[in-house]
Parts: C-alpha cells; structure tokens; sequence
C-alpha cells in the first residue's frame, strides 16, 4: 500500500483565504491513474483550514476553543475534502471519503477501524482523509494535522512507501539558496514556516516524516506541480525530490 499526502500548499493557494487549486489537484488525479496498486490520499488543510484556525486561534493542543471557530473550521474542511472528491470524480478514480472521526478516537487511532482501511483500498476505492478539527472530550477540541494522520496510518498499516505532495521539490537545506537535500537519514534540518500554518509547516512534516522512516517505510517529498514525479518515485525511478529512507 501507498499513503500519499496532499499538502495544503499544492491543493490551495496559500496566499489566498479559501481559494482551492482545482486545475492542479485534477492534474495530479489523472497521473495518479497510473498508480497500480491499492493507495490512500490524505489531505491538508492549506487556505481552508488554516486560514479560519489562524482567525480562531486554534492550535494542535486539545482546549476549549470557541465553538463557532470549531464549526467554521470543520465546515471549510468538508468543503475543501468536497473539492478534492470531485475533481477525483472527475478525473474518472472512485474516491471514499474517510474522515478521521471514523478512525481516530479522541487524539489516537482505532487500530481495528484503520486496518479495514487496507481492505477498502483493496477493492479499488481511493480512501480520502483530511485534516480536521477533532473532538477530545470535556468540551476540548483540537486540530489534527494530516501530517500527523500520515504517521498513525504508517505506524498500523506500514504501508511501501509515504509520499507528501508540495508546492516545493522536497527538503531544502537552504530556503535561500533552493538547495535540495536528495536523502535524509537522521539529521533534521531547520526550515523556515509559511506564517499561516498552525499546525508546523515543514519542521513538521520531517520530524513525522523521520519517525515514519523509522517504522520501515520510505518516505519521499515531491512537488505537486510536476506530478510525474510521484509516479516516478512509486515505480523506483530517478525523480526530484527528498527521500527518507526506510
Ligand atoms: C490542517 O491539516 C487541518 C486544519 C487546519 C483543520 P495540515 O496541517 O495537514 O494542512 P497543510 O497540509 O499543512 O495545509
């Protein structure tokens, strides 16, 4: 199995409050036909969930935010999930939203809920999950990162290989000057954050993506807009971008 996660940097413009990228999301769903073998998506929360997280001044950290704020959130990410799910329509794949409430109990996974999430791939439905705002218990809320999603999956399913999908070639060890680290084994190198993210940014996504190379799986970064490259790195071709080996 395959997990991919869609950034929210690749699938919205970052820039723009509630502004999803469909022609490029559509791109990436007709590469993504040439995958042969069972996957899942997961997705981000980019100018939708972000953008109203920032304005409510929710974080990762279980608490009792306003509960308009959680609503709002929970509502800009069915609709951002909708997008996705149709432009994979669209594009002729057989998408299954899956959100995290159906395999997460309070802030851990139900092992038995994601291990039917390998047998629901295997008929050929694309599992799609999402970032989301998550209930805790005792009125506390907190937003849960697809990156994070991505490393619970890999922990149960241990899947061939993880894929995060961005809006970058890979892991930069200089933001300025754009130099791309090929492979990473332990190091951990500092990124600079899009200042909209609440849930980590990059230094997120490699400290996840380390503890998950760590399960066994190989876990790459591409960039979303030469989607080529996610198949290239599926089928064990030379691509761009950054590996974590397993
Ligand atoms: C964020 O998910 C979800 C919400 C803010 C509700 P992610 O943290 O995975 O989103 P991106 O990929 O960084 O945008």
């Amino acid at each position: 199995m395959i997990l991919i996660k869609l950034g929210g940097s690749i699938i919205t413009n970052k820039q723009r409050p509630l502004t999803a990228s469909v022609s490029t999301i559509k791109q990436i769903a007709v590469h993504l036909k040439k995958i042969k073998e069972p996957y899942m998506i997961v997705h981000g929360g980019g100018s939708f969930g972000h953008y109203w997280s920032v304005k409510y001044g929710m974080h990762t950290k279980p608490a009792r935010y306003s509960i308009r704020g959680v609503s709002v959130v929970k509502n800009s990410m069915v609709e951002l999930n909708n997008i996705v799910l149709q432009a994979f329509l669209q594009s002729n794949l057989d998408p299954y939203c899956l959100p995290p409430t159906d395999f997460i109990f309070e802030n851990e996974p139900v092992v038995k809920k994601v291990k039917e999430i390998l047998k629901i791939s295997n008929t050929g439905l694309i599992p799609i999950s999402y970032g989301d705002v998550m209930w805790f218990g005792r009125n506390k809320f907190y937003i849960l990162s697809g990156d994070k999603i991505m490393g619970m999956l890999t922990r149960i399913l241990k899947p061939r290989l993880a894929i995060f999908v961005t809006n970058v070639d890979g892991v930069y060890s200089n933001i300025k000057t754009k130099k791309l680290i090929r492979e990473i084994t332990t190091q951990r190198p500092t990124i600079s954050n899009v200042k909209m993210d609440v849930t980590g940014g990059m230094n997120r996504k490699i400290i996840e993506a380390i503890e998950m190379s760590k399960s066994g799986t190989d876990v790459f970064f591409v960039n979303g807009n030469t989607p080529q490259r996610i198949i290239n790195a599926i089928n064990g071709k030379e691509f761009e971008g950054t590996i974590f080996r397993g």
